[in-house]
């Protein structure tokens, strides 16, 4: 059965929406992904970021709608993102959502953002076997893999996500928002200066490093302080994920989330796996960061397992969970 879903997502920074064809079979074709992102120095205030998304709702679904060639009425299902994220930026999308839903009967389907995240680094990748999924952004960082038919987490950060902290670190420094590329891109004039690692078991931590990369600024090179955070933090990751293949036997890896357009981190990633007789999927950079394709993917996924899919007479049901963890 050929599906069209319209996938909108808005659990922080961005409102996305994108329309997402699924052939039936194997095959999932993104037609169309248009956002709309809020940026502040001072980081994100969710009810800042929740008008902004009002405010850029409309006119973002329309272009995404234009984009993919379609109408509503081509459209066989509507998707949100249920969380996890920021309370009035979730209510925002999932509003947007019953809207269309109700107005246009068409079934509604909630998604796991972080399931989406890793399901379009899948499918827009040649990964076709089981893999770990290493899910690096500004609100996560965890290692996973699917075990009995649901992800479980295997390891994650202690406190802070890897995205957030090279973020914080950069607003420290006026290095502005998001702080990732203007991180990639100072580390490649740095050499390595000590910054505390800290990796058990599977679990990382990554607050510690930035409040000492902050601290270690006044008698450092900018460059230096942002090659060593980038190595240590990344080095975490590498570590952690190199143990769950091992101890799942996998030879695969998909990288994903918003971080993953790291070219450090792909690299570092790609020597561990090939030491190992294996390999790494990486996401492409287009769809790393948040946005409404991926909530497509997955809410067709869902539609067809018939997992978090609401009908006319129970959409009232429908609401956003901010805590939601991926093994919920
Ligand atoms: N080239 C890059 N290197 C490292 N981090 C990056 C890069 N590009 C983007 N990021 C980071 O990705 C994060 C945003 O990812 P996204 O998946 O949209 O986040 P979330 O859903 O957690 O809000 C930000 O923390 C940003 O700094
Ligand atoms: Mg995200």
């Amino acid at each position: 059965m050929q599906i069209k879903c319209l996938g909108i997502e808005s659990t922080a920074h961005t409102f996305g929406a994108g329309v997402v064809s699924f052939n039936g079979e194997d095959k999932f074709e993104i037609l169309s992904s248009q956002k709309a992102c809020y940026f502040e120095k001072e980081g994100i205030r969710p009810t800042l970021a929740a008008q902004h998304h009002t405010q850029k709702a409309p006119e973002t679904i329309k272009v995404a709608l234009k984009e993919a060639d379609m109408k509503m009425t081509d459209i066989d299902i509507i998707a949100y993102s249920i969380g996890p994220g920021m309370t009035p930026c979730l209510i925002v999308g999932s509003t947007a959502a019953k809207i269309l839903a109700l107005k246009h009967k068409k079934p509604l389907v909630a998604v796991n953002h972080c399931v989406a995240h890793i399901d379009i680094a899948k499918e827009m990748t040649e990964c076709k076997e089981a893999f770990v999924a290493v899910f690096v952004s500004g609100g996560n960082s965890q290692i996973l893999s699917k075990t009995e038919g649901r992800y479980r987490i295997f390891g994650e950060t202690q406190d802070i996500a890897v995205g957030n902290a090279i973020d914080k670190f950069a607003r420290s420094v006026d290095l502005g928002f998001p702080g990732g590329p203007v991180v990639e891109k100072l580390a490649k004039d740095g050499k390595y200066i000590g910054l505390p690692y800290s990796v058990k078991g599977c679990d990382f931590s990554f607050a510690g490093i930035e409040t000492q990369a902050e601290r270690t600024l006044k008698t450092n090179r900018i460059e230096d302080v942002c090659y060593s955070m980038q190595e240590v933090m990344f080095s975490a990751i590498c570590e952690s994920a190199e143990r769950v293949l091992g101890h799942l036997k996998l030879k695969t890896l998909v990288l994903c989330g918003g971080v993953a357009r790291n070219k450090t981190l792909q690299e570092k990633l790609k020597i561990m796996t090939s030491e190992r007789d294996a390999k790494v999927f990486c996401v492409p950079g287009e769809y790393a960061g948040d946005n409404g394709a991926m909530i497509a993917i997955t809410g067709i996924k869902n539609y067809l397992k018939k997992i978090n899919c609401f009908d006319k007479k129970d959409i009232r049901k429908t609401a956003v969970i901010p805590k939601i963890r991926i093994d919920q």
